[in-house]
């Protein structure tokens, strides 16, 4: 198993592998990125080539290799990840070599999921029983091409067809029930989740379904939708309804267009707008977000017209402002949704989604609506329903163009819009009590400032001339951290005895205790050390260095029973040149 680990990891270098989900700057030896696990605006995701891994330096604190870079990106177990990149580097895996069994588990759940898309979709288009739902879909113009393309289905009028079609397929009762698709009562009796009930299979972007929703063919009486519910699969949150087929669409338009509901990404796909997806009635998540950022920076919401007041939309434009996306909205009044618009009048709903309003104008317009008035009341409400979004705006040039927008509009002076957002953003601190995380580089910095140096060191292809350099201030034993003495030591021993440096070499002279700490040191983040790190930074640092060793060691030695008074004269003697030293750098 270690073989094929390592056979795989060896064949897919890590910096193309993580470039073709984000993009990566070269930094030295390494490459950085936004980190796409998080929200940041500073790269803090640092990659080795020569070590073949990652590191989060931000929130995450995580890192690994590639087979973890693709766990997280595509929330996989380890053995889905190692199978779907052996599959791409060519390694041949037997089946007993991932014997895994959640990824066994997570397997059976999907084939599962299959079946039944296939069962539910076959009684939607082949059988009578499928009738009502065909005509009902016929009232809401959906044809057959659209139910085969989103393999739509029909969930006959039966406490326990599925059940059995499951059975006689021999699938055990509990992963009908894992999968979400049967329910156990109090009693213990199974029955089918969904009955008489148009389907919906939801899939996620590499196209396996993970879960189903189900619609009624009435329209009163009973809950209209009903989902799957949160299983191994199926995580509502994560979860953007379409995105497996509108991914290449988006790609290439550049956009994505947001709907609320099942039947607005079919009539927009009826239409031919094939780059739209669904949160599926709720709000915008911060992991919808992320899922849209690995295809376009663009989002056109097209949700209902009154959404401007709810905290959980602030929420999600602050998420998506945050990532950097460039959010436009459009309306579908008079309508209420863009599939009754799109039945209406398709002409004018291909119009406004091409030429969508951008957020800020939505929300200026749509507090000038509620408050049409222009008395001093209903400017101060127009004021607090927008200034809260123009806090959120994170280019200062577009969030100035509103400040004097909005003034112009209430016909008061940018300063009042910007203290109104003052007063908000004070609020918002005094709620939020940010609790102060104290980082490891905070705690020591004698600490940082050694990793620091020795990062430094091994950026150069030529290692040498730098190491002179520090030795002429220092010496190994200036380090306090033992295993970075050893690192030093061996890179002394490597340059006498190899006229030229290999990274790759001198890693395989390093002991296997040591590689671990030579990882960090290699993706060590010099903006973490110093943010506005340059050519001075070294020596200046390498005297920093050396002052605290001797400081250090000056300290030491006085708390010696009998101070040798000599020795602490010498690194007094020290102190005050290097010190000297420091003050002309
Ligand atoms: N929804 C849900 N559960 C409900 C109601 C709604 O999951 N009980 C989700 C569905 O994905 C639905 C979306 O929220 O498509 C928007 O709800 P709503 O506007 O009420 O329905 P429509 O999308 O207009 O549904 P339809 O066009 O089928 O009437
Ligand atoms: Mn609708």
């Amino acid at each position: 198993m270690d073989n094929i680990i390592e056979e795989v990891k060896k064949r897919i270098d890590i910096v193309d592998f993580i470039s073709g989900f984000i993009s990566l700057k070269k930094s030295g030896r390494n490459f950085k990125a936004i980190c796409p696990f998080h929200q940041e605006k500073t790269p803090s995701l640092v990659i080795s080539p020569d070590r073949q891994i990652w590191h989060c330096f931000g929130a995450c604190q995580t890192g690994g290799d590639t087979i973890s870079f693709l766990m997280k990106w595509n929330n996989l177990t380890f053995y889905e990840a190692l199978k779907e990149l052996a599959e791409k580097g060519g390694v041949p895996l037997s089946k007993t070599d991932v014997a895994d069994k959640e990824w066994q588990q997570k397997e059976r759940l999907l084939s599962l999921n299959r079946i039944v898309c296939e069962y539910y979709h076959y009684l939607l288009t082949s059988h009578p029983i499928g009738e009502k739902a065909r005509n009902y879909l016929t009232t809401r113009c959906i044809d057959q091409k659209i139910i085969s393309i989103f393999e739509l289905g029909y969930a006959p009028d039966s406490w326990n067809s599925l059940f059995k079609y499951l059975q006689k397929k021999k699938f055990t009762p509990s992963e009908g029930v894992n999968a979400g698709v049967l329910i156990q009562s109090e009693k213990g009796t199974l029955y089918d989740r969904f009955r008489k009930r148009i389907i919906f299979p939801l899939f996620n972007p590499k196209g396996q379904i993970i879960g189903f929703s189900g619609r009624t063919l009435k329209n009163e009486g009973e809950a209209k939708y009903i989902n799957t519910p949160e299983t191994t699969l199926y995580h509502k949150r994560e979860t953007l309804f379409g995105i497996d087929k509108a991914q290449d669409a988006i790609k290439k338009k550049g956009v994505a267009l947001l709907v609320e509901g099942e039947f607005d990404i079919l009539s927009c796909f009826r239409i031919g707008l094939t780059h739209t997806v669904a949160v599926k009635g709720s709000a915008v998540t911060y992991e919808q977000l992320l899922l849209l950022k690995r295809y376009t920076q663009k989002i056109t919401l097209c949700l209902d017209a009154d959404f401007s007041g709810q905290e959980t939309t602030k929420k999600a434009i602050a998420d998506a402002e945050q990532l950097g996306f460039e959010i436009s909205v459009t309306t579908v009044s008079p309508y209420k949704d863009p599939d009754e618009a799109i039945t209406h009048d398709i002409t004018l709903f291909k119009k406004n989604t091409e030429n969508p309003l951008p957020i800020y104008d939505f929300i200026i317009h749509t507090a000038q609506q509620r408050y049409p008035h222009s008395d001093a009341l209903s400017k101060k409400k127009i004021g607090d329903d927008i200034a809260p979004f123009l806090l959120t705006i994170n280019n200062p040039i577009v969030q100035s163009y509103y400040v004097k927008k909005v003034a112009q509009l209430l016909d008061v002076e940018p300063r009042s819009i910007e203290s109104l957002m003052q007063k908000i953003k004070r609020q918002k601190i005094l709620r939020k009590r940010i609790p102060l995380k104290r980082t490891m580089h905070e705690t020591n910095r004698f600490d940082l400032m050694q990793k620091y140096i020795l990062h430094y060191l091994f950026q150069e292809d030529d290692p040498s001339v730098f190491l002179t350099t520090m030795q002429h201030i220092f010496h190994t034993s200036d380090f306090s951290i033992i295993a970075y003495q050893k690192i030093l030591n061996e890179l002394v021993i490597f340059l006498k005895h190899n006229t030229t440096f290999e990274i790759q070499r001198f890693i395989q002279s390093l002991s296997a205790a040591l590689l671990p700490v030579f990882d960090e040191i290699l993706l060590f983040d010099m903006v973490i050390f110093d943010p506005n790190v340059n050519e001075k930074t070294s020596t200046r640092t390498l005297y920093e260095l050396k002052r605290q060793s001797l400081k250090n060691k000056i300290s030491i030695e006085m708390r010696e029973e009998t101070p040798n008074e000599n020795n602490i004269k010498m690194l007094m003697k020290d102190l005050s040149e290097v010190e000297k030293k420091l003050t002309v750098l």
